[in-house]
């Protein structure tokens, strides 16, 4: 069993990140910017975005979090965010989810500039990648397929089984393992008998927010397993979906949590909002 090491990935694409970085400063004067849009004080929104700032501050990146409380309303987001679709100095705009109940998320994700749509949630960039073309892919499963890559494991022709049919992770997963020319099952909370399509699957995505859904029992022998889940236990432990202790022994390569796909996210952050500030750059001229 092979671990996938995403936290050594992630800090070796910062690295080329922040020298990308130097590049563009040097030969456009551009500095990538990125917006972040926090409402309200959910204490996992509030981590990830600090973690993201971090990030941003660590290759070089101007940023700025725009921070709104809990009950601001729909119309004042809006403002903010057709501020940044106008502002030549924001490459990227990251609308932390999720909203609170009175938000509408979905108009919100539409009114983001699809070229600074740094998640890959606008419609226009969904679209684009189910139908295979270049355009802004959401982190986490962007983050996924980087680190199958990095450890040369090829998913054309997989069986490859994806649990859980988020808009985040699940459904863009499976769009990018389909375009990889793998064989793709979505399971989620109304499949019949998920240990059904596990066992029977070479590769196993699993981003559920359910501790210990995936068991030794439900995964084939050298099968490989990515955690894309993150829990926080009652003790405070950060854990995946994977019984990573069991069933760790029957798989070819599996993720750690933490140190697996969660680094990988914000390094696929870094690498969409350079992808934007060079996009602009070129339009510039
Ligand atoms: N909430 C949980 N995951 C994500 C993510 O990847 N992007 C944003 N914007 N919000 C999230």
């Amino acid at each position: 069993m092979q671990i996938l090491d995403g936290k050594k990935l992630a800090k070796k694409i910062e690295e080329k990140v922040a020298k990308d970085v130097e590049a563009l400063k040097a030969t456009t004067g551009r500095v990538p910017g990125l917006a972040v849009v926090l409402v309200g004080n959910d204490p996992a929104s509030q981590a990830y975005v600090n973690m993201k700032k971090k990030a941003c501050d660590r290759v070089g990146f101007y940023s700025v979090t725009h921070e709104m409380p809990e009950t601001i309303n729909q119309e004042a987001i809006e403002e903010t965010i057709k501020m940044m679709n106008q502002n030549p100095n924001i490459d990227g705009i990251l609308i932390q989810l999720p909203l609170p109940k009175h938000i509408d998320t979905t108009k919100l994700l539409e009114l983001v500039e699809p070229n600074k749509d740094v998640d890959g949630f606008h419609p226009y960039n969904v679209g684009r990648l189910t139908t295979g073309l270049d355009g802004f892919v959401p982190c986490t499963p962007l983050g996924v397929m980087e680190l199958l890559n990095e450890y040369n494991i090829d998913v054309m022709g997989k069986n490859c089984c994806v649990v859980g049919a988020s808009n985040i992770v699940g459904k863009p997963m499976a769009a990018l393992l389909l375009n990889a020319n793998a064989t793709v099952e979505v399971c989620h909370i109304f499949t019949d008998d998920l240990k059904k399509h596990t066992l029977n699957a070479d590769m196993i995505f699993v981003g559920t927010g359910v501790v210990n859904l995936i068991k030794e029992d439900m995964v084939k022998e050298g099968a490989v397993v990515v955690d894309i889940g993150i829990n926080k236990t009652e003790e405070g432990k950060l854990v995946g979906d994977v019984d990573f202790e069991n069933v760790s022994k029957k798989c070819s390569y599996i993720t750690p949590v933490p140190g697996g796909v969660g680094p990988m996210t914000i390094a696929m952050l870094l690498a969409n909002t350079l992808k934007a500030a060079k996009l602009h750059a070129e339009n510039e001229q």
